[in-house]
Parts: C-alpha cells; structure tokens; sequence
C-alpha cells in the first residue's frame, strides 16, 4: 500500500502527533522497495502489514444492528486479525445475540478463522471482570455497564487475555466490508509507521456520503468538526503556536498497542475516543513528569491516517443522539481536563449554550472515568472464563475457535444425566448426600450435565442446587414444570413464564386446581390422608422427619401436593384411595413414604422436553437416568441408560424398566457408583484429552 510519506508532527512532552497522511494506493505492486518517489510517498509492504495483523485483534462492539450489515463487517476483517464480537444486543423476544453467534460461527466455520464472541450483560463474564479486580466496569446490579465504550474495554481485557499486541476497533454498522478491511490495513500501516511501542492510529474519513437530496460526499461529520476545533484550542494553549493538527477527536475507527491501550484511562459512552486523547496528553503530554520508562524511552505515537474507501454507515440523525450522547460528553472531556485552560472552557462553554445542549446557568456535566485497564489481573480474569465459558451452558456466548467445542464433533455424543433427588442423591433415612459428592464433582470435572427430576419443590431443588454447586436445568414437583437458568440454551425455545433468573416450562395444573380435586376426594373416598399443604411446618417436620427449615421449603408447592397416609393402612385401601384420585383425573406415584399427587404433570414427559433441548445444544446426546423407586420410572424410561439404586433394605424396588442396570449400592452410594462405572468409565478430565 502506498501512503504520502511524511507529515508534520506537534510535539507535546512525549506525545508525538503526527498530522494526516493520505493513503495513495491500495495496492501498490509488487515493488521490494521501501521508499519511493523522491519523499513523496511510502510503500508499506504486504510482508510489514501482515506481520502486524497477526499480532491484532479487531473488537467489534455491536448493538441491535442490522445482521446483513454486520455479517459484511466480518467478512471485510483482513484473515489474520483475531476478531472479537462483544455484543450489548437484545435477547429476549428476538434474540439478536443468538443471531450474531450463529453468523460469527458460520463465519469461523466456512474461513477457518478464530474468533470470540461474548455477551456485554452477561452474568458471568461481569463475574470474570470482578475477578480481574476492574469492577469500575461494573454497574451498580454488577453487570458490565452497557455502552459502547464498555464494550471496547471487554474486548480489551480479551485481547490481553490472547496476548494480543494491538487492538483496532471497527463499529459493526457499517455498509462497505472493503472500507473495513482498508481500515484495519491503516492499522497496521500506522504501527508499522510508529516509532514507539506505545502508539494509537486514527483514521480520517475521505468522504462520509450522507443522502441530501442524493448522494453527497460530505468531508467532516459534523460532531468531529467542532470536537476537533475545541481539541486543536486545548492543545494550541500549551504552547505558543496555534495548531490545527487533530483531525480524529471522534475517530470510532481506531487501534492502540496494548501497551499504551492498558495504560489509559477511559471516558464511558461516546466521549471514549476523545478522552483516549486528553488521557495520553493528560499523562505523557509534560504536564507532569512521567515515570514511566517505556514511555520516557520511546516516547507516544499518534498516528492519523486518511482512507480511500468512503464511511458509509447506519445513521442515527436524531439531534439527541448527536448532541447530547456524542457533542456534549466529547467536549465535556476536554472542559474537565485538569489541563484545560480558562480560555479553552470559556469556549466551549459558548459553543453547548450557543447550540443548546445547555442551558445558560448550567454546568457542563462531567463524564464518567474508568481507570487504566492495566490494574485488571488478566490471569485471574482468564481463569475465571476458563471455568465459567467451558461450561457446556455457555452462558451468553462462546469462544470460538479458541475451545473447539468436542460435544459437536461426530460420535462424541453429549452425556446428560437425569437424577432423582430422595432415595437417589440423598440417602433414603439419612438424607445426608456426601456419597454422592464424589460422583456429582466427577461429572462436573467432565462438564456433564446433571438435571435433578424430583417431587421437591423449586426451593427445595434451589438449595440443594446451591450446596452442590450444580447449574444446569431442573424438574420440580415430579414433572410439574422444568426450570431452565437463562441463558443456558443458546438459541430460541418456547417457555410459558420467567421467573427470577429461571425460564419455566410448565407441565402440571396449578396447585390450587389439584387441592380443589382432592377435596372432593377426601369427600368421596373413607380412607383418611392429610398433606403437606393442610399441616403446619411443625407438625410437617415432626411427621417427615425434615428439619423446620426443609418442611417449610417443602410445603411451597405449584404444580403437585403430596400426600400422607397412615403406615398401617392395607393395600386394598390404598387401591381405593388411589381409584378415588383417579376418577378426579389427579395421578399419583408412591414415593416410598407418600404419594405424589399431580395433574398433567409428568416426569418423563419433561425429561424428554430436556433431551430435545440438549440435543439442539449438542447436536448428539447420550442420556443416563438414576432413580430408586416406583416415581422414577417414568423418567427411566425415556433414557438410554436406565440405572436403579438400592433400597436400604439392599434391595431394588421391583420396576419394569427395558435394558435396566441395577446398582449394587443403596442411593447416594450406588449414585457415585453408577456415575463411575456406567458413565465416566472411558471418559477424559475435561481439558486434559479433550
Ligand atoms: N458492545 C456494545 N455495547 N456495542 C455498542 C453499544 C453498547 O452498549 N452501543 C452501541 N454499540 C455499537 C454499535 O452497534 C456500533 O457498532 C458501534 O458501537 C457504534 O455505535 P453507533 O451508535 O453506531 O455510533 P455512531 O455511528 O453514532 O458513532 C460512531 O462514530 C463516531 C464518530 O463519528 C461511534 O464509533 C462513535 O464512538 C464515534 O465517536
Ligand atoms: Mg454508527
């Protein structure tokens, strides 16, 4: 590529600014020779700029643009850039997010490149950045804050994360994939042109067309222009000559070494790239003395460059946007700087007033502050999202490329496994659950899932979720409803309700139409029960054998009521207590110690609703179930790998199950045994020989 060769340069401490050069030539032939055309221009050489390439990364932030238009941002990144997505875009109805994934892997898929792609408000990623110790990133419910900016510095952390040594930015709306590639090759460009290791590059638009009328090249947006006029009075008042030489205050289109980009403080929202510059002249421009030797010894580039391809991008013309969102914080930036003198905030005092952002009393607002990315401990932060993004949920988004997911290679078919939760997980009289401990940590080593399917109740379930540390989906009250934690299942599937942090898939009627029902039973039928919805915690405990605090857990039922019968009680009575239930249309399963009483609720019809999911998640899936008792086989049945623990008699409740395994243990015991011996036998450490 050919650009003019050379520019003039202000000098302010250790900032170099290097006014525009024109690039000439998109390509520029095969010529070896660094330098041409007497002084006029310099060749860059395709060997100099991909060299850099290899070395960048390219963040892209988007939000809720156009798919079409961000597929073609993609296709114009130059091969060798590593490209990192970080979306801020919709997700519930339309889930935008999911859209951009499936682009961006197609993308992957068919080019063979590398790519992450990763959600701004995602829980675990803000959970990654709190690790990191940058929670400055954080809002006040501890997501990343949304905003372009933010969006910039997580692709930030990721690119040091990658060791990457330069990062560019292109914004995900724009029209001509050929303007995007010429931009990250300006990129390089500049770095190959800078001195210092500590160097930013900022691109000037040739033309920006805007529809007036028809087509028109307009040269200067008109934010720039008065950013740039404010940006050249700051930096003309540090010395005695008037200097016009910045060009690119909102430069969107821009790229830094990560050693300077780690060192700067940022400004949030629309104010970033004009605070980019106030921070580097703030810090290194001789106002206080630096410390700093890598910037002593080299010194700061700042590079501008002027492109070919015009800016043709997705305007928003609404005055609120350009004004409040993107005039005032630029030039509120330069107004709050330290360095900012009387006569430069005078001015642009002027301007806001003159152009009604504000009011004549009033104060220029001041623009929020991160500090320097480089405090964040990108170890940790690695750490953290080796663990949070390798879970098979991949919550809000995926790294791809860099972990080839193994669940989609074929053959390798993702084991689930289904689990009853009393008599299974839990010991049938001691309720202790440290046998199972063992297998439950097996299966988390290898990212197996492993959803509970039990007659407890979503707070029940949610406890023991919590003390176990187990994240995936859940089946409560016996097929009642499936709880999905948001975000688990990365495309689109239809629920009936969220609730908290779940989305609910209900199968079973709500408890008050299954408690009218057995009123009728209790009518109609002489053998005597009560349930857990007519005793008081108290009495509850004392009957189960629960403590106070699980018989109140127990008794928060929606979809099933259970049922406590006398222990004498013959089994003709049963059949006609059961009868009874029947003709109301209330099924009922006998649970080892009561029945379980429900209406449309099925646990294996849920357990099947699962498997299609998982199966979308991962194309292949082999299904294990473990259970104890007559209320399991349901669930039993639907798997392929049926497993059945001992009673604590040491025996097995008789069930008709097709290819069952019986587990020569009784629950939490025979739970770690069948986990290691019918599920992981052959299977690899995740990380380890994946
Ligand atoms: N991740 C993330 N999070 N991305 C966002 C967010 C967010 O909260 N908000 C916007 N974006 C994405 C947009 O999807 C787009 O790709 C890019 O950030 C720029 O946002 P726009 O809203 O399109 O900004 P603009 O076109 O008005 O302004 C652009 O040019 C200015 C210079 O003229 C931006 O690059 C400005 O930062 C720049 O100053
Ligand atoms: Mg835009």
């Amino acid at each position: 590529m050919r650009i003019e060769n050379l520019s003039a340069v202000e000098h302010l401490g250790s900032v170099r600014i290097h006014d525009v050069r024109r690039l000439l030539e998109l390509d520029s032939g095969s010529s070896r020779s660094a330098v041409v055309g007497a002084g006029q221009a310099q060749i860059i050489e395709h060997e100099a700029i991909e060299a850099i390439e290899k070395k960048m990364a390219i963040v892209i932030p988007v939000k809720d643009e156009e798919l079409k238009v961000f597929e073609g941002v993609l296709s114009g990144i130059p091969h060798n850039c590593q490209i990192i997505v970080v979306s801020n875009s919709q997700r519930s109805g339309i889930d935008y997010f999911k859209s951009e994934l499936d682009i961006l892997e197609r993308f992957c898929q068919s080019t063979g490149r590398r790519a992450i792609i990763v959600h701004q408000r995602d829980p675990f990623l803000a959970r990654a950045v709190e690790c990191s110790g940058y929670s400055e990133l954080l809002d006040d419910d501890g997501y990343i804050r949304s905003g372009k900016s933010e969006g910039m510095l997580v692709g930030l952390l990721l690119c040091a994360m990658l060791e990457k040594e330069y990062v560019g930015f292109i914004d995900a709306d724009n029209f001509v994939p050929g303007a995007v590639w010429e931009y990250v090759k300006h990129y390089a460009i500049g770095f190959v042109l800078a001195q210092s290791p500590l160097s930013m590059v900022r691109i000037l638009w040739h033309y920006k067309p805007k529809m007036i009328g028809e087509l028109y090249f307009k040269k200067w947006g008109r934010v720039s222009e008065v950013t740039n006029r404010y940006m050249n009075h700051f930096i003309s008042t540090k010395g005695r000559f008037e200097t016009g030489v910045v060009k690119t205050s909102n430069a969107g289109e821009h790229a830094m070494s990560l050693n300077l980009a780690m060192r700067l403080p940022y400004a949030t929202g629309y104010a970033v790239e004009t605070q980019e510059l106030i921070s580097v002249l703030e810090q290194f421009g001789g106002a206080v003395p630096v410390a700093d030797n890598l910037v002593t010894q080299n010194g700061v580039d700042i590079i501008q460059t002027e492109t070919i391809n015009p800016h043709l991008h997705e305007e928003r013309n609404d005055n609120e946007h350009l004004f409040q969102g993107m005039l005032v914080p630029s030039l509120a930036v330069i107004y709050h700087s330290q360095l900012c003198e009387d006569s430069t905030r005078k001015l642009i005092l002027n301007q806001l007033v003159e152009s009604e952002c504000i009011a004549q009393d009033q104060e220029v607002p001041h623009v929020h502050l991160l500090p320097p990315p480089q405090k964040a401990d990108i170890k940790l932060f690695a750490e953290a999202l080796e663990t949070q993004f390798g879970d098979i949920a991949l919550p809000g988004g995926w790294l791809l490329g860099e972990k080839p997911s193994r669940y989609k290679q074929p053959g390798n078919a993702q084991k689930v496994l289904f689990s009853d939760i009393d008599g299974t997980i839990l010991h049938p009289q001691s309720y202790t659950y440290a046998p199972a401990l063992q297998g439950i940590r097996n299966l988390q080593e290898r990212r197996i899932p492993l959803v509970l399917c039990s007659a407890k109740t979503l707070a029940e379930q949610e406890a023991l979720r919590r003390e176990l540390d187990i994240k995936d989906p859940f089946i409560v009250e016996s097929g009642g409803a499936i709880y999905i934690p948001k975000d688990y299942f990365r495309f689109p599937f239809s629920f009936n309700k969220t609730q908290d942090e779940y989305q609910v898939i209900e199968l079973g009627a709500p408890f008050a139409e299954i408690k009218q029902r057995l009123q009728l039973v209790a009518q109609s039928c002489s053998v005597p029960f009560s349930t857990f919805g007519n005793m008081d915690v108290d009495e509850l405990a004392q009957r189960t054998g629960l403590t106070l605090q699980q018989a109140r857990l127990a008794r928060e039922r929606c979809y099933s009521e259970t049922l406590i019968v006398d222990e004498q009680i013959n089994g003709r009575l049963m059949k006609s207590l059961q009868d009874a239930m029947m003709k109301e249309g209330l099924h009922s399963v006998f649970g080892g110690r009561f029945f379980e009483v429900g209406l449309g609720s099925d646990k294996g019809k849920a357990v099947k609703i699962l498997c299609e999911l998982f199966k979308l998640n991962f194309n292949s899936i082999s299904t294990f179930a473990i259970g104890n008792g007559l209320n399991d086989v349901s669930m039993l049945q639907v798997c392929d790998h049926p497993m059945l623990v001992q009673e604590i008699d040491k025996r097995w409740t008789k069930v008709k199950v097709k290819d069952l395994v019986r587990i020569k243990d009784v629950g939490p015991q025979g739970f770690s045994r069948a986990v290691e011996e019918e599920i992981i036998k052959f299977e690899a450490v995740a990380g380890i020989n994946t």
